[in-house]
């Protein structure tokens, strides 16, 4: 079997990682697909910045559409909402599956591309866009998917998982925690994305899609970030056995006044019992507890972001795209996710 081509849009955090570990690992993953996997190209904005990097500096290039044309699997991991979208839409368009990390663009445009990929018997992969190293899309989509899930209560952003968690274990203030994490770099270089609950909503936005086989636009969730919550009320919480935490919450619901069935999701603080496994996700770590009508409660819980962390997933999506191509078929066994129903929304509003 001929070499796989894998192009990769963007060594940052993520891409330098995914290359390593494809470098690194390349005869190992051959050994796994069945077929060589070959990175032909890095497309970033200033190569010159990577002149020291692992990778060979002959791989970087600023010419992205050029790098996607003739590539088997596309890897984006550049972020924002353009010129990924296009990109990938080019990626697809020219016979490749894309595996993309970035969920700001899939709560966006999700619909879009989810259809485009349909309609061109493309795929489109993206496990890490949710709560980075932890499996979550897949078992949403596939162990999950003859099961009805009732509800998802998600810590699914890092950062402001650690300023609580550090307000709360060693009584600091909202800003000395956030500048703690600012110093460890687990927030985003616009940390409004964080601390207002943005990141959460996207990542949320995604999983209540999934999980309840229908549409869930960003513009439905409602959003409340971190920056009320006072060190006073995290204080309150500990002596009553609660902790604060930021929580996606995703739920099926009767909406009250209509009596329709529809979901509502939701991303604020709350006041989370010390004893439920959620109350012990700690530092930068993200958790997903689910409650499905079978399966019953279950517990999805890692690394929430990081580099290394996040290319795990990459790489995991790069192998089934990759076993797709050897052997044919999806790669993962999965339903479609075009033209999906837009359930009504249902805004409960639980405040703690
Ligand atoms: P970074 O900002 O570290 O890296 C972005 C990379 O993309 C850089 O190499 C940059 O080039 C390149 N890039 C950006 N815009 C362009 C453009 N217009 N043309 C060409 N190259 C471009 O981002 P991260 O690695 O942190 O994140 C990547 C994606 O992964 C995002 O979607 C993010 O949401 C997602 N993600 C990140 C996680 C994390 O922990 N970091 C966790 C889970 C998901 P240059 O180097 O020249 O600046
Ligand atoms: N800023 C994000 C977080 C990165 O803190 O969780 C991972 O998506």
């Amino acid at each position: 079997y001929r070499n796989l081509r894998i192009a990769l849009l963007g060594a940052g955090s993520v891409g330098s990682q995914v290359a390593a570990l494809l470098l690194e690992h390349g005869d190992e993953l051959a050994q796994r697909v069945g077929a060589g996997l070959e990175l032909v190209g890095v497309a970033v904005r200033d190569p010159e910045k990577h002149r020291d990097s692992d990778i060979p500096f002959e791989l970087f290039t600023t010419d992205a559409e050029s790098l996607i044309v003739g590539a088997d699997i596309v890897v984006e991991v550049m972020g924002g909402l353009s010129p990924a979208r296009e990109l990938i839409t080019l990626a697809m368009t020219s016979g490749a599956d894309v595996v993309t990390a970035n969920k700001a663009l899939l709560a966006t445009h999700g619909p879009e591309l989810f259809e485009l990929a349909e309609q061109l018997g493309a795929q489109l992969y993206y496990e890490a866009s949710v709560a980075a190293a932890i499996p979550i899309i897949r078992p949403l989509r596939e162990s999950l998917a003859g099961d009805r899930i009732e509800r998802i209560y998600g810590i699914v952003n890092g950062s402001t998982n650690y300023i609580l968690d550090r307000m709360d274990a060693d009584d600091l203030a909202a800003e000395d925690a956030q500048q703690i994490a600012l110093e460890l770099g687990y927030l985003e270089a616009d940390p409004t994305l964080d601390v207002e609950g943005y990141d959460a909503a996207q990542k949320a936005a995604i999983l209540a899609s999934l999980a309840f086989h229908t549409t869930v636009p960003l513009e439905s969730v409602h959003r409340e970030g971190i920056t009320n919550v006072t060190r006073e009320q995290v204080r309150s919480a500990r002596e009553a056995g609660f902790v604060v935490k930021l929580l996606a919450v995703c739920e099926r619901l009767v909406d009250p006044t209509s009596g329709e069935e529809g979901v509502s999701v939701r991303v604020h603080p709350a006041l989370v019992p010390r004893t439920h496994p959620l109350g012990a996700v700690h530092g930068g770590n993200n958790a997903v507890f689910l409650e499905a009508a079978a399966a019953g409660p279950l517990m999805f819980y890692g690394a929430g972001a990081g580099g290394l962390q996040t290319a795990s997933a990459v790489l995991g999506d790069v192998v089934s795209a990759a076993r797709r191509h050897v052997l044919g078929g999806p790669g993962v066994a999965e339903s479609t996710h075009a033209n999906l129903p837009v359930l009504p929304i249902a805004h409960v509003v639980t405040r703690y």
